[in-house]
Formats: C-alpha cells, structure tokens, sequence
C-alpha cells in the first residue's frame, strides 16, 4: 500500500489501537540495523533461529545483516545483508549456514575494538548472539566495552545455560544418543556385553541422565555427582543376579572420574564378569537435522529477540522457561549454570536396572 502524506494520516486517524501501535513500531525502528551471528559450537535449530529472526526483524522494519564465522567474522569484516529470501530453505538444515568459530583472537581487547569499529563502519547498532555460555560471556564482554546492546539466544546440546528451560539443539542431540544407545543394545543384548557410550555436555550431565533415562541404561556417571568403581560393580553384581543379558552405562564426557576408556580398563582390572566395550559418540550428537521441537523453539527465540530489541531489553538472554518466553540479564545467565533436575535424578537411580 503507498499514501501521499495527508491521506497517510486520514488512513492513520481512522486505524484502531493495535494498527496504530504495529504502525507506531514500524516507523520507530526505521533506521534500526542489527547484527546476528552463532558462535561456538553449532547446534540444530541455529538455522531455524536465523531465519525467524531475519523474518521477524523485517516485519518490524529492522535490517539484518549476518555475520559469518562468528565474532571471527566481526574482525574480519565478513559480513552480509540478510532478508526474506536469504534465509528460505535452511529451517530443516543442521549446522548454522552462517558458519561458527570458537575466536581466540576475540579473547584480544585489540581485536575487540577492531570488531566494534567494523560494526560501526557497517551502521549496525545492536548484534544478537546465538550460542552457549562461552559465547555469551564474550558478547557481554563486548558489550560492556563498547557500549552496544546484545541480545542473546541459547543454543547449546548441553542445556546447560541459565535462563532458559531448553537450549536449541539439546533435543535433537539427545534423540541422536537415543537412537545411537538403541542400535548398540542390540548387540550388547546378542553378545551378553557391557558398553560404556560417552555423551558430550561438557561440565553439565543434562544430555548423559536424560539419555540415560530415556534409553534404559542400568548406570550414568556425570560430572555434577561422585563416582567410586565400586558403586558400578555392585550395580553389575545386581544385574547379574537378575540375569540381565546386557548393561549399557552412559558416561558423561565431563565426570570426575575421567574419560570412559580409563573407567573400562580400571573395571577390567578388578571385575571381569562382563565383557566390556567403549563408544564415544562424539561430534554425530551435534549434527543433523533439527527435531520438530527444536525447530520451533529456536523460531519462537528468533521472534523473542526481535520483541526484546524492540522494548530496549538490551544486554538479556531470551529463553522459554514454564513454555513462556522470558528475557533475563546477560551477567545473571553467564554467572549461573542450568542445574541437573533432583527429580529426574532420583528417578533414574529408582528405574535403572
Ligand atoms: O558445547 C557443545 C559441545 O559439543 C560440548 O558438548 C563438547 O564438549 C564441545 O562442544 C566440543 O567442542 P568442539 O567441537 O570444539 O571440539
């Protein structure tokens, strides 16, 4: 629609409230340009965050420009405009197509400054920050330095950051451990084996209890809870009692203890009931195309974002926390962690046999 000015306000004075309103937020955000990038470990549903933001942001007439490989990508100037059609077709797609890095030249004040007087160079006045807690600690960095409102978006498989119920990726990572435990039972059933399968999470045992639950192991080792070999053999000495064909223990990456090839051979040394195996899932958690729930969480984040730039909620993480979306401040998410649930723990020990 096109109006000469004087019938643009005749159009205006006839409108109802919330019109008005979606017109008044239009023309506020006229000269708005934000910059979005993911950074650090990519995640399902990055893409699917992107374009709601894109799409989102275009509605409420703020320009977009992506910038590629991160906060790599803002020192080195790499940087494109992005609209409705750049970002078609990649809601499905894993990985982010605007590329990732874990910048160790970010961690350079130099480099920083380089970063944000490239950011001005292009007009961008705000960037939003899509990745896990590293990531937000360097865009709360950033932003304190240099004065420029960041909004964040929680993507991570670990579910481990504050703020938010579900980090995008976390599902659809744990549907791929699923599926991987499944597929290993069956021959640990067919060879009477026990299998130690090592999950990513970092320092967080988010993605080892919940697989662990969902996948019927008879024991999980995380790194929020102490670990004696002991505890593993009475588990297995149990099992045996009751016949039990086979035993898969989920190993969280981060334990206490170390990594599930030291746990295999020290069991080895001093039980030898069950023969026993290792598989390390590694990076195939973190590929893939995103779960349904996945995609749309990161679509109702993307859109989060977007309303938190419009109301000034500058320098917060959007999340979903009770399925309703929430803003909280950087400085509280970073300094926090999303703790493991007691109750999902109890039951795991109480099921688990
Ligand atoms: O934070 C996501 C994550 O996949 C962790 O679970 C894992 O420890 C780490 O990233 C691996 O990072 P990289 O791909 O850089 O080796």
């Amino acid at each position: 629609m096109s109006f000469s000015c004087s019938s643009y306000f005749i159009y205006f004075s006839k409108c109802d409230n919330y019109t008005k309103n979606f017109y008044i937020c239009k023309m506020a955000f006229k000269n708005s340009k934000t910059g979005i990038l993911t950074s650090g470990g990519d995640a399902p549903g990055m893409n699917a965050a992107i374009r709601s933001f894109v799409r989102s942001a275009e509605f409420n007439n703020i320009e977009v420009v992506g910038i590629q490989k991160g906060f790599q990508g803002l020192i080195e100037g790499s940087f494109e405009k992005l609209e409705m059609r750049s970002v078609s077709n990649i809601l499905g797609v894993g990985g982010t197509f605007l590329h990732s890095a874990r910048s160790i030249e970010f961690l350079d004040k130099k480099k920083r400054k380089l970063a944000y007087k490239n950011l001005q160079s292009q007009g961008i006045n705000s960037l939003v920050v899509i990745g896990g807690n590293g990531s937000l600690t360097g865009a709360s960095v950033f932003s304190d330095e240099f004065k420029i409102p960041v909004i964040g978006i929680p993507a991570s498989i670990d579910n481990d950051i504050f703020g938010t119920d579900f980090s995008i990726g976390y599902d659809t990572a744990l549907q791929t451990i699923v599926e991987s435990v499944d597929k290993i039972r069956d021959t640990a059933n067919s060879h009477n084996r026990l299998f130690f399968i090592e999950v990513m999470g970092r320092k967080s045992g988010n993605l080892a209890l919940n697989a662990s639950l969902a996948s019927g192991a008879c024991f999980v080792i995380l790194p929020e809870k102490d670990f004696q070999l002991i505890d593993l053999i009475k588990r297995l000495e149990e099992n045996k009692k009751r016949k039990k064909e086979s035993s898969i223990v989920i190993v969280a990456e981060g334990n206490n203890y170390g990594p599930s090839y030291k746990i295999a051979e020290d069991l080895r040394k001093v039980y030898s009931a069950y023969e026993s195996k290792v598989t390390i899932l590694g990076h195939i958690q973190r590929g893939g195309k995103p779960s349904p729930f996945d995609r749309i969480l990161a679509s109702q984040l993307g859109m989060a974002a977007v309303e938190a730039l419009k109301l000034k909620k500058y320098n917060s993480l959007v999340g979903l926390v009770n399925n309703i979306l929430i803003t909280s401040p950087i400085s509280d998410v970073i300094n926090s962690t999303n703790n493991l649930s007691n109750d999902l723990y109890r039951l795991n020990k109480i099921i688990s046999r």
